[in-house]
């Protein structure tokens, strides 16, 4: 193997965690501990391919995107069901033996980017709470902002005590990854549309209150989620924070491939 390669296989260090080599699995939706812990293991095959991915030696997994919210197990935040964090100490124990350490990505919603199935759509007018879930996880900063692929839903602005709420319910839900035996969290911020990326993309951030306007105030948001982690968890506990450094998306429906698409007309 080339020499150049080698730093590959040489540790490195998130703040306290050190991490055996620079082999990082990010997080792929499904990965995350709720969904592999309680769903039964002929179901779903994650926990076997976490395990089969460790003993092939990866330094590191981000566990896949963990909505605090939980809208399939309990429909309630998920601090309020410690329980369903039974298995995870037993299974992080696996992982540590065979010297791999495992994030967990946590997040609110879709944001825009929710995709509404078929029969939520139908139903979405006349139902209340099938209303106020979807509206939940689309957790829109903008009055009015319309969801990716079904524009004519509009979604209800998220209001300063609801964003108070959310940063208490991922703080509360790093905590339960802490004491869990989960070595660190990663916040889903900037990214594809989804929550926190729509408060940082100024084309759908039209706030006109702190989490608005200059781009201080559009990583409000993100900046205050970190802070609380820290002050539930401790200065040591990992976190880390996931941002696209380049938004390549201009507007509604105008992202880079649509302009590349129109380039080759
Ligand atoms: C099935 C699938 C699920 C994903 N889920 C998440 C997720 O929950 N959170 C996230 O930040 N990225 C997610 N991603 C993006 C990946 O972390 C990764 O950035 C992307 O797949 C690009 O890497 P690749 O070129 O190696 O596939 C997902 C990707 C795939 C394919």
């Amino acid at each position: 193997m080339k020499k150049e390669y080698d730093i590959l296989f040489a540790p490195c260090k998130i703040g306290s965690l050190e991490i055996k080599n620079r082999f990082v699995v990010p997080a792929m939706s499904f990965t995350d501990v709720i969904t592999w812990s309680n769903h039964s293991q002929t179901e779903n095959k994650i926990e076997d391919f976490l395990i089969r991915k460790a003993k092939d030696g990866v330094g590191c997994f981000v566990f896949g995107c963990l909505y605090v919210f939980n809208q399939t197990n309990v429909n309630d935040w998920l601090y309020n069901h410690p329980d369903l964090f039974k298995d995870i100490p037993a299974l992080m124990d696996t992982l540590h033996s065979y010297g791999t350490k495992a994030i967990q990505q946590l997040g609110f919603g879709a944001g825009k980017a929710y995709i509404m199935p078929p029969v939520l759509q139908d139903k979405y007018d006349e139902d209340k709470t099938i209303k106020k879930n979807a509206d939940m996880m689309m957790a829109s900063s903008d009055e009015g902002l319309p969801n990716r692929w079904t524009p004519e839903r509009k979604t209800t602005y998220l209001t300063k005590e609801r964003i108070q709420e959310i940063i208490h319910g991922i703080a509360e839900t790093a905590y339960l990854c802490k004491i869990n035996g989960i070595d660190g969290v990663e916040v889903h911020a900037s990214h594809e549309g989804y929550m926190l990326d729509q408060f940082i993309a100024p084309y759908c951030n039209h706030r006109t209150d702190e989490y608005g306007g200059p781009l201080e105030n559009r990583l409000r948001f993100a900046c205050e989620i970190v802070k609380a982690i820290k002050e539930r968890c401790g200065e040591d506990y990992p976190v880390l924070i996931r941002y696209s450094l380049v938004s390549k998306t201009k507007d509604f429906s105008k992202g880079i491939i649509l302009t590349l698409r129109s380039i080759c007309r």
